[in-house]
């Protein structure tokens, strides 16, 4: 019989992850009624015309198995989306798109079905939180470079410090751009880096570009699009993060037919298809026109003012994000004067006497402890939910310290 512990029969490989930090912070928002500045979950609920289309596609198609790489429309779509947006060519979408269940599966695939017990992949840190957790499914290997914060503000990396993250197992390394936590866009200077990187070494890059259409400054570019990347780089996308219709769970990997097989050598023993109206009516959606986008960039532009004007009038410390949903403040100049030292007992402490709920990020560091004096505010919510979670910020920090 196994001990009554229910921990001891979490498999070693997950053992070190514990809860995701995204429903443990949903859960205690919810539970002291906080505005919810943590996840990164849209209030606004999606178009209601992609919903009439999902209503449609359920009602007058096959509610069937689809073809396992996705329905050919979707492919199409998604081929035609990915050649207009950040540059580089139209994909065969018959050889190099597959349908994943949402970005989080293109993440597991990929790393499932690319790499063996023991490769390395290089991994921007602060990074996503499912990297980790992806690349120990595998019995992969992390080799974290870090981001640090710059004097504005930003966030950068010493090219150095990347270029000795290789060894003779790296396999891959694994880009984020636009970034989360930090809102960072890379630019054209570091890109280059990268893509010499591995060129040099011959190393697949994994580029995680959910947020390419949420850019704010200048346009997104797609890794892939450098000289000599389209050929050894996996694009992983979201349609979720697109119409800002998270819980549809609809992704891709956009790659070359070779790394693809990879792919959907784990695709098919994950999910094997996913949804199929929702597919359908995903189809539509990427057929949208630019007046969607536009819009949308305009509406994620003013959130992200609207929050930041009104943290910086608070004492946060950060640079404007050029992209994705998130602002990654140094709290320290508001926390230390009241006692706290680091970001988990001062997101805590924010649910409770201010009533909003923020992300701790020392969650996505393993290498340092330089997430201990940030806190991650989301701005994928509407305008008022923001200026209600700054109003009640702003009282808090004028009622005195409870003793
Ligand atoms: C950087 C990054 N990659 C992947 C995902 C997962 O995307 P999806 O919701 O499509 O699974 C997220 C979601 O927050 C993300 O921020």
């Amino acid at each position: 019989m196994p001990p009554p512990d229910s921990a001891s029969h979490i498999a070693r490989r997950f053992q070190p992850f514990g809860t995701s930090i995204f429903a443990e912070i949903t859960a205690r928002a919810v539970a002291a009624d906080a505005v919810n500045l943590g996840q990164g979950m849209p209030d606004a609920d999606g178009p209601d015309w992609i919903k009439d289309a999902a209503a449609r596609a359920m009602r007058d198609h096959p509610n069937q198995y689809v073809p396992m790489p996705g329905v050919p429309a979707l492919r199409a779509a998604i081929a035609d989306r990915f050649a207009t947006t950040g540059g580089g060519r139209r994909p065969d979408p018959d050889a190099e798109v597959t349908v994943t269940s949402g970005c989080t599966e293109a993440l597991a695939s990929t790393m499932l079905g690319l790499l063996n017990p023991g490769d390395e992949v290089i991994v921007f840190e602060p990074f996503y939180d499912a990297y980790p957790a992806d690349l120990a499914m595998a019995g992969a290997v992390p080799r974290f470079v870090p981001l640090r914060m710059t004097r504005d503000g930003g966030f950068a990396f010493d090219p150095a410090e990347l270029i000795s993250a290789v060894t003779p197992q790296t396999r891959a390394i694994l880009l984020n751009t636009p970034h989360n936590p930090t809102g960072k866009v890379f630019d054209d200077g570091e890109l280059g880096v990268i893509a010499d990187l591995c060129r040099q070494h011959d190393l697949v890059a994994i580029a995680d570009e959910v947020y390419d259409h949420h850019v704010y400054a200048g346009e997104h570019v797609r890794l892939a699009s450098l000289d000599g990347m389209a050929h050894r780089t996996i694009t992983l996308g979201s349609f979720g993060k697109m119409f800002s219709m998270t819980g549809w769970k609809i992704g891709w990997a956009v790659a070359p037919s070779s790394l693809t097989k990879a792919v959907r050598a784990a695709h098919q023993f994950t999910t094997y298809c996913v949804a199929a109206p929702l597919q359908r009516a995903a189809a539509e959606a990427l057929r949208a026109d630019d007046a969607y986008y536009t819009d949308l960039r305009a509406r994620f532009t003013h959130q992200r003012d609207t929050l930041a004007a009104g943290l910086r009038e608070l004492g946060f410390r950060f640079a404007d994000p050029a992209g994705g949903y998130f602002i990654l403040a140094d709290h320290t100049p508001v926390s230390r004067p009241r006692g706290f030292a680091d970001d988990v007992s001062f997101c805590h402490h924010l649910i409770d006497a201010a009533g909003v709920a923020t992300i701790p990020p020392s969650n996505f560091y393993l290498g340092s402890d330089e997430g201990s004096r940030l806190l991650r505010f989301a701005f994928c919510v509407s305008e008022d939910t923001i200026n209600l979670a700054l109003e009640r910020l702003h009282a808090w920090r004028e009622a005195p310290p409870a003793r």
